[in-house]
C-alpha cells in the first residue's frame, strides 16, 4: 500500500518571507509602524477601499460588530456551520449569537430559517462565506435592508473570491478576513476590517489601539503620544510589524496562490463529481480556502480512516455551534436538523499552494475506491 504524507492545510513561505522579517527585526520596532502602514496601503489598493488591520479574524469580528453598536441584549443572526471564532466573538459583545441553518448546497446561510429567527433584538446577520463561497449575497443584503440589519460579512475563508465581478471586500456593509497561518494569505495571524463606514472606522482605528484617541495616526508617524483621552472601550488587538512584513510578500505571491488552489479545486472536482457531493462551485471565480465533500454518513469515518492509512490528514469543518456547550443552552431551538446532517457527512481534503495535481490524483483513487 502506498503511503504518502498529506498534509490538509499549511503555510506556504519562502526565503521572500524570511528576508521580511529580518528587515523588521534589523529595524527593531517590532510593534505597530511603518509596515503596517505600508500593508495597509497595499490592501486598500487591492480593495479600492479603506482597510483597518488587526492581530487575528476573531479580533477582527469582534471589533467590528462592537463598532457597528452592536451589543448587550442584542441578537445577531449567524450560521451554525461556522469557526467557534465567529460564535465568541458576538458573544464578546455581550450579544447573543442565534444559531441558523445553512443552505444545504452552498453550506452558507439559510435565509428563511435567519428569518424565522428574526425577534425585535435581531441586530444584525454574519453571512459566513463558507470554503471561499458567498452564496447569494445579493439576497443576504435585501433581507438585511428590509429588516434593517448591519451585515457583517465573515470572509475568513473567501480573501480573492469574486462575486458577480467585484472582489468580496470591495463592496458591502462590513468584511472582515482571517489571515492566519493557513489562509489564502497569510500574515503569521492576522486579521482586517473593510468598510466605507466613516463612523464605524473611526472607531476601529482607536479600537484596536486601547481606543488611545488617534493613536493609530501617531504609530505610523513614529510618535509615542503621553497626553490622551479614551472614551471607549478598546482592546490591543493592532497588528505588528513583523506580521504585517509577512503579509506584504504573501499578498506578492498571491496570484500564484490563486492559480494554484484554483487548479487543484477543479481537478478534485473533475475527479470527484458526481462521486460524493461537492458544493457547486465556480472556481474561476470562488479562491477556495478548503475543499469539503459530502459522503454517505455511515462511510464518513471509515473513509476518514483509510486515508489516514495512506497518510492524507483530513478535517471536518465544522462541529455547529449550536452543539457545543457554551451555546447549546443560549439556543431557543436546540436542534437544526440540516446542519446536524451535513455535519455528520462532512469531510475536508487536504489543499494548499504546495500541494501538487498527483497528490490529489492519489487522493481522489483512493476515495473512489472505498466508498
Ligand atoms: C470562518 C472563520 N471565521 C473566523 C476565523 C478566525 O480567524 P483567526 O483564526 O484569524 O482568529 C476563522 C479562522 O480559522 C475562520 O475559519
Amino acid at each position: 500500500m502506498e503511503i504518502r504524507n498529506i498534509k490538509l492545510s499549511k503555510s506556504v513561505l519562502g526565503p521572500e518571507e524570511i528576508e521580511a522579517v529580518t528587515g523588521v527585526l534589523k529595524n527593531e520596532y517590532l510593534g505597530m509602524g511603518k509596515y503596517v502602514q505600508k500593508f495597509e496601503t497595499e490592501l486598500s489598493d487591492f480593495f479600492k477601499r479603506d482597510v483597518t488591520l488587526v492581530n487575528t479574524g476573531t479580533a477582527a469580528l469582534h471589533l467590528a460588530l462592537q463598532c457597528a453598536g452592536i451589543g448587550l441584549g442584542d441578537e445577531v443572526l449567524v450560521q451554525s456551520l461556522t469557526y467557534v471564532a465567529c460564535f465568541q466573538a458576538i458573544l464578546a459583545t455581550g450579544a447573543k449569537p442565534v444559531a441558523c441553518e445553512v443552505n444545504p448546497q452552498t453550506l452558507t446561510i439559510d435565509i428563511e430559517d435567519a428569518g424565522n429567527k428574526l425577534t425585535p433584538h435581531s441586530k444584525a446577520i454574519m453571512p459566513i462565506h463558507y470554503a471561499g463561497n458567498v452564496g447569494d449575497m445579493d439576497a443576504i443584503y435585501d433581507f438585511a435592508h428590509k429588516n434593517n440589519l448591519r451585515v457583517i460579512e465573515d470572509a475568513s475563508h473567501a480573501f480573492g473570491t469574486v462575486y458577480k465581478d467585484n472582489r468580496i471586500g470591495s463592496f458591502g456593509d462590513i468584511c472582515c478576513f482571517s489571515m492566519d497561518g493557513i489562509k489564502n494569505i497569510t500574515s503569521g495571524e492576522g486579521g482586517m476590517i473593510i468598510t466605507d463606514d466613516l463612523k464605524v472606522r473611526k472607531l476601529l482605528k482607536d479600537a484596536r489601539l486601547l481606543s488611545v484617541e488617534n493613536d493609530t495616526e501617531s504609530r505610523f508617524l513614529g510618535i509615542r503620544t503621553w497626553e490622551f483621552d479614551v472614551k471607549y472601550q478598546g482592546w490591543r488587538y493592532h497588528m505588528s510589524n513583523i506580521m504585517a512584513a509577512i503579509g506584504s510578500t504573501q499578498l506578492e505571491k498571491f496570484p500564484a496562490f490563486k492559480e494554484k488552489r484554483q487548479m487543484l479545486a477543479k481537478l478534485y472536482q473533475r475527479e470527484l463529481n458526481p462521486w460524493v457531493e461537492l458544493i457547486p462551485c465556480n472556481y474561476d471565480e470562488v479562491v477556495p480556502h478548503i475543499m469539503v465533500i459530502r459522503v454517505n454518513a455511515a462511510k464518513r469515518d471509515e473513509l476518514k480512516a483509510v486515508l489516514q492509512d495512506h497518510g492524507v490528514a483530513t478535517g471536518m469543518h465544522y462541529k455547529p455551534n449550536h452543539l457545543l456547550t457554551l451555546f447549546r443552552n443560549n439556543q431557543n431551538n436546540s436542534t437544526l436538523k440540516k446542519t446536524e446532517d451535513i455535519y455528520n457527512r462532512l469531510i475536508t481534503l487536504p489543499l494548499h499552494p504546495d500541494l501538487s495535481e498527483d497528490d490529489v490524483l492519489f487522493i481522489c483513487r483512493i476515495i473512489k475506491e472505498n466508498l
